[in-house]
């Protein structure tokens, strides 16, 4: 049977399955051609009357114009910020503040739909995953930050917890509403004001956020969105009257960002680059082990920042991991985001697309042996098959670097201190998963990774209520959980 996808075009799917066309409609979204600037609780133009293009990376189709603030409406937005701060959200009780919070998160259930349907077209991930991840996580982040709004001072007793002040916040590209989610909902809980930009290619849901923010009747300016790119962030960022920076993107920003706000009282949270390790012991419950592989680097196309991106095989299963990986690589299914059997969607943009090619080409000059899903790739748009590389040392810039794409560096050990040594051997500290059958193995690991987060025998496992957060160069502070709370309060 001939595939199309939702607009009836006939696109081949790779796999072994025949698989019927599933699209999920777009009849029930609403995209505006134009979306302004959330200030003060309305939309405003920009200053510099200055727009930018998003489109849908899945088939470069134009979606939308958005907005480009400037420093002027970043100062008006910060200044509306300021005022709300002042005037209204420190003034009203905590258990009124956790009131919208709770209506924020409820709207979002309401239009989970309509926001996966968006999220999928404007950022290229599979429908799936935006559906059954994004957006319920992004609900339940609201749903969690205002439980603990009226319920500080048993968070932190005896310490009299204070809100910092204005937030600015700058978000990447890979997961756009549930990182305005990660950043907004303590903030508020916590009794900030935010200034909040999206990633320049994904700005759509965000704001689609600030419409729910506004129908959620929010005191005008607790809340506002601005959209544009780097220089926007720079903005923000290097505002005076911002007393807290929460970025999550490239290490490279990251530094930018802490020099510019080194010397100033400003507080931080960094949540940068990644390479993290997963671990298969030959006592592991390998179909599994090979599953939560493919989960940890492929999910998302690999824009992660916690993406298992190295993988550790101990020598005596070597070949049978290595087999299966192959053949469940060679299941999966690449092609329309839209369409619900999708394990693969677009690479978020042209440049990500060409950062990722750069490695495959590294990679083999190096010396590794490249593996990847034999597919047709469809015409437009930007894909990358999921790539598996054997043949791979720790000098390997495909083991040393972040490549943010469906990129996997296989290498192998014998023994649980050489992998451990070998798995730290990275500027990174994000993240690392362990596969063994055996409790004691996981704590012996787990207390020696030098990550924010481990997982034993799973990957990619999110909740509200765990703190998340990297080492060394992946960053400082954490979101999620009680610890999510910190960055956002003076104590
Ligand atoms: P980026 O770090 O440039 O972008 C992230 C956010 O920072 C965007 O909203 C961007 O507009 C903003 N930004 C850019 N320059 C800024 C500045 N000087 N001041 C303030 N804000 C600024 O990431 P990019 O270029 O989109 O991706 C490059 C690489 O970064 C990727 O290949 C990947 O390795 C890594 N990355 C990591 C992420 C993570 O979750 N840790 C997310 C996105 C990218
Ligand atoms: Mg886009």
């Amino acid at each position: 049977m001939k595939q199309k996808n939702s607009k009836g075009e006939a696109l081949k799917f790779s796999g072994k399955w025949d698989l019927a066309p599933a699209p999920e409609s777009t009849d029930h979204i609403e995209i505006k051609k134009e979306y302004q600037l959330f200030i003060n609780g309305k939309f405003y133009k920009p200053s510099s009357g200055k727009y930018f293009p998003s489109i849908n990376p899945a088939n470069e189709k134009h979606l939308s114009m958005i907005a480009e603030a400037n420093e002027k409406d970043v100062d008006r937005a910060v200044k509306a910020a300021r005022k709300a701060f002042d005037g209204t959200w420190s003034k009203i009780s905590a258990k009124e503040r956790g009131k919208y919070i709770y209506r924020i998160a409820r709207l979002i259930q309401e239009k989970a739909r309509e926001l996966a349907v968006i999220e999928s077209l404007d950022g290229g991930k599979p429908i799936r995953e935006a559906r059954d991840i994004d957006v319920p996580i992004a609900a339940a982040h609201f749903f969690y930050y205002a439980g603990w709004t009226d319920k500080l001072k048993y968070a932190f007793p005896n310490q009299s917890p204070k809100a910092v002040g204005v937030a600015g916040q700058v978000i990447p590209w890979n997961f756009p509403l549930m990182m305005a989610a990660w950043k907004i909902a303590p903030a508020l809980a916590t009794g900030n004001t935010v200034v909040l930009k999206p990633a320049e290619t994904t700005s759509l849901t965000a704001l689609k956020l600030a419409e729910i923010i506004q129908e959620a009747d929010l005191p005008p300016g607790v809340v506002n969105i601005v959209t544009g790119a780097g220089a926007t962030g720079a903005a923000i960022v290097n505002h005076s009257d911002v007393d807290k920076i929460a970025f999550t993107g490239s290490t490279g920003v990251g530094k930018v960002i802490m020099k510019a706000i080194a010397g100033t009282e400003k507080k931080s949270t960094m949540e940068l680059g990644g390479k993290a390790a997963n671990i298969i012991f030959e006592d592991a419950p390998l179909d599994q082990a090979v599953e939560g592989v493919i989960n940890g680097i492929y999910f998302n196309q690999g824009h992660v920042c916690c993406a298992g991106s190295r993988l550790f095989i101990q020598e005596s299963v070597y070949d049978v991991v290595l087999r299966k990986l192959k053949d469940r690589i060679q299941a999966l299914v690449l092609g329309d985001p839209l369409d619900k059997n999708t394990d693969i969607g677009a690479i978020n943009s042209k440049e990500q697309l060409a950062t990722i090619n750069k490695y495959l080409k590294i990679g083999q000059k190096e010396g590794a042996d490249m593996f990847q899903l034999s597919c047709d790739i469809p015409k437009k748009g930007f894909w990358c098959p999921p790539t598996l590389f054997t043949n791979v040392s720790q000098s390997h810039a495909i083991a040393k670097e972040e490549i943010f794409g469906p990129v996997l560096a296989v290498q192998t050990f014998r023994t649980i201190d050489e992998v451990i040594t070998k798995a730290n051997n990275t500027p990174f500290g994000l993240s690392a998963g362990v596969w063994t059958d055996k409790g004691s193995k996981i704590f012996n690991l787990t207390s020696q990774m030098r990550a924010g987060v481990v997982w034993a025998n799973t990957y990619n496992k999110f909740d509200p209520t765990s703190p998340f957060g990297g080492y060394k160069e992946s960053g400082h502070g954490r979101e999620g959980g009680l610890h999510g709370l910190l960055p956002y309060l003076n104590i």
